[in-house]
């Protein structure tokens, strides 16, 4: 194919999509976006305010009113890209446990995906990008030159969850992490809006036998 101006990459928790996403981004020059950071950051900011997590309505206006903005990495910490959440730096507090536990309920609201889709399109509509997400090939860029769905079993995500969070120094167990990306799975796959699956003409790509690097070599061997 000639080279793909939009690379649409999906797959479920820890599948591996934000190390692919990023190394492709930086070897083809483009812009990275994650867009797990935008759902991410609508929790963050809805647990803050103290805002029930069940209640649809609120976390809907929540999604249309906050300004989330995501930059290329202007701290050099090991971060993907910067996230600011009306204007706060909120990169490493996306990543706490209790937005990790939370944040596929919000994610199930048609409101807040409609808000997060619109942002993700203008993004999208400007090429020259790797977009990672749950619904990139089936809903945010349907037209997307390349569609990339990763996957690997439970138990792999949540062994290399569980190896880069001891990196991170932080000490939940394997079986906690299992547990959570089971049920983060069960959520994302099962909900009504947007459900986490390959596109009709997604590459499938099972690594729970692949390294990052192979799974990168396996995709730039699609792309040139
Ligand atoms: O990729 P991640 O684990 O950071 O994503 C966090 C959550 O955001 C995930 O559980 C589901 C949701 N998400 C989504 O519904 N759609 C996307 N395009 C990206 C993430």
């Amino acid at each position: 194919m000639s080279k793909p101006l939009t690379i649409a990459i999906d797959g479920p928790a820890a599948s591996g999509k934000s190390t692919l996403a990023h190394a492709l981004a930086d070897r083809l020059g483009y812009l990275y976006l994650d867009t797990g950071v935008m759902y991410r950051a609508v929790t963050l900011a809805a647990l803050r305010r103290g805002i029930d997590l069940a209640d649809e309505a609120a976390l809907d206006e929540l999604a249309e009113s906050v300004v989330i903005d995501v930059v290329a990495p202007t701290v050099e910490d090991g971060r993907d890209c910067t996230v600011y959440l009306d204007g706060e730096d909120v990169t490493w507090q996306i990543r706490e446990a209790e937005v990790d536990a939370g944040v596929s309920i919000p994610s199930s609201y048609a409101g807040v995906r409609q808000a997060l889709t619109e942002q993700q399109r203008r993004i999208g509509e400007r090429g020259n990008v790797v977009m990672a997400g749950r619904d990139i090939g089936t809903v945010v860029l349907p037209d997307a030159d390349l569609k990339i769905y990763l996957d690997a079993s439970a138990e792999e995500r949540a062994r290399r969850r569980w190896l880069e969070r001891r990196g991170g120094g932080r000490s939940d167990s394997y079986d906690e992490i299992l547990a959570g990306v089971r049920r983060r799975d069960e959520i994302d796959s099962g909900r009504a809006v947007a459900p986490l699956l390959p596109a009709a003409d997604a590459i499938v790509l099972d690594t729970t036998e692949m390294d990052a690097q192979a799974v990168l070599a396996h995709v730039m061997g699609l792309v040139d």
